[in-house]
């Protein structure tokens, strides 16, 4: 890194994907409340997580990272929390059966707030208007006023992220966390997935597990109700990002205090550009999207650029081909990573190479293609000799239908029917928990044929 490097070095560097501000003075002064207002994460938690994801880079873990494609405001509230994170802590205990791994869980919440946008306007009946960037840029309504980008919004997204994060925090280190009472992350699954037996015995097994130890220890494991939850987000609007990077007492460098794990998108991906400029100079662990067209040696000079220490746990690559291109595309990425001998995280995203827009003009993915695309990751990574150490998802504990397939077959005429997604489309609760159930044969299976 070099020693000019601040949290604006980026200002000076091309930046893409940021909304156009018409009160360059109201902006400004939102962005100084915001580098004023506390943190939302801390340092330690940071160097934690790296650490985990170090170990998820040498097998000895698994990442869960999985959560809304874009968070609403509107959405913070209380049912939609719980049910997201219990989502969550259902699949990462299908996982850590299946594996007998510890399953590191980020979410991708408070804080996934701002999109990227194929174009910079949308035209509807010849009204043209600002292309809707997220909420905390923009409304998503069709009118001036709500597509006009309100720096107002990022205050707004910031209360949000740390309302739900607090939320988090006390249930992360409460009785919601007892593995004594897994029933307490009971959603509807147990009565009604073709797998509710197989989650029912999984459960049972679990106590008698927790039974048989506290026996044979004389105390209560318990006692330590506490479970590691991070977040994550796209780090994309340049001006919030840069607003919550700290430095902190007693460590080197600097902190983006806004979430644990920021990643950059693809389509800011640029060796050239503000995004990895900024990046460059942050201590948290680093998410990079891979998609088709990342040359495989651009990607290698962009790693040792964001990593020059080859530090592991640092850098997670998030690849997401889709199921028709994976086998294409996934082989020379791995091996020219494996040529420059770096050391990052393979996390298989099987979302976003697989939208496909429906007859009728929805934006949707099938359950097949996703599960097809995971499927075919783990055996070329156990091809190629690395490891896939992760799993990157677009979920969501609620019944929406936006993603076609799954145990209960959705068609595309239930897309209609409680489709909730302003951008890309969710794993709804019983699919999501499909695809953890496959994950974990996957993982079941390497660990019995390595004999562990
Ligand atoms: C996302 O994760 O929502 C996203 C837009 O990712 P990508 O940059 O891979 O398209
Ligand atoms: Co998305």
């Amino acid at each position: 890194m070099s020693t000019q490097w601040s949290p604006k070095s980026w200002q000076s560097k091309t930046v893409l994907q940021q909304p156009t501000y018409l009160d360059k003075e109201q902006l400004q002064g939102a962005l100084d409340r915001l580098a004023k207002l506390p943190p939302l994460v801390t340092s330690w938690e940071i160097e934690s997580l790296k650490e985990q994801l170090a170990e998820a880079a040498e097998g000895k873990a698994f990442l869960l990272q999985g959560g809304d494609c874009s968070e609403n405001l509107d959405d913070c509230e209380t049912d939609s929390i719980v049910r997201n994170l219990k989502v969550l802590m259902q699949m990462s205990f299908v996982l850590i059966h299946g594996s007998q791994k510890k399953v590191v869980r980020v979410g991708r919440i408070a804080g996934q707030y701002a999109k990227p946008r194929s174009n910079d306007t949308e035209t509807r009946d010849g009204v043209t208007l600002p292309v809707y960037r997220g909420d905390i840029v923009n409304r998503v309504g069709f009118t001036e006023a709500d597509r006009t980008p309100n720096p107002e919004l990022l205050l707004r997204g910031y209360e949000r992220a740390a309302l739900t994060l607090n939320f988090i925090r006390g249930l992360s280190v409460g009785g919601f966390a007892d593995m004594h009472h897994p029933e307490n992350w009971d959603l509807d699954f147990a009565s009604s997935s073709s797998r509710s037996e197989q989650y029912n015995e999984m459960i049972d097994s679990i106590r008698s597990s927790l039974n048989f130890m506290e026996a044979v220890l004389g105390n209560s494991i318990a006692e330590s109700k506490s479970i590691d939850f991070f977040t994550s987000h796209e780090g994309l609007h340049l001006g919030y990002e840069q607003a919550q990077t700290r430095q902190v007492p007693r460590r080197d460098g600097w902190y983006n205090l806004s979430t644990h794990l920021p990643w950059i998108g693809y389509r800011t991906r640029h060796l050239d550009g503000a995004h990895v400029e900024y990046f460059k100079g942050i201590e948290n662990p680093v998410g990079i999207k891979v998609g088709p067209k990342f040359i495989p040696a651009e990607l290698v000079e962009l790693v040792k650029v964001l990593n020059p220490k080859n530090e592991p746990g640092r850098i997670t690559l998030i690849h997401r081909f889709g199921d028709e291109q994976v086998g294409e595309c996934l082989p020379p990425i791995i091996e020219a990573i494996q040529e420059a001998e770096q050391k990052v995280l393979f996390v298989s995203d099987p979302m976003h190479g697989n939208t496909f827009a429906t007859n009728s003009g929805i934006k949707t993915r099938s359950f097949d293609k996703i599960a097809g695309e995971l499927e075919q990751s783990f055996k070329i990574h156990a091809k190629c000799g690395s490891i896939l150490g992760g799993v990157h998802l677009e979920l969501t504990g609620d019944n929406v239908t936006e993603c076609i397939g799954g145990a209960k077959n959705l068609g595309e005429p239930d897309l209609e029917r409680a489709y909730k997604s302003q951008v890309d489309p969710r794993l709804n609760y019983d699919q999501a928990m499909e695809i953890a159930f496959r994950v974990a044969d996957h993982l079941k299976t390497d660990r019995i044929s390595n004999g562990s």
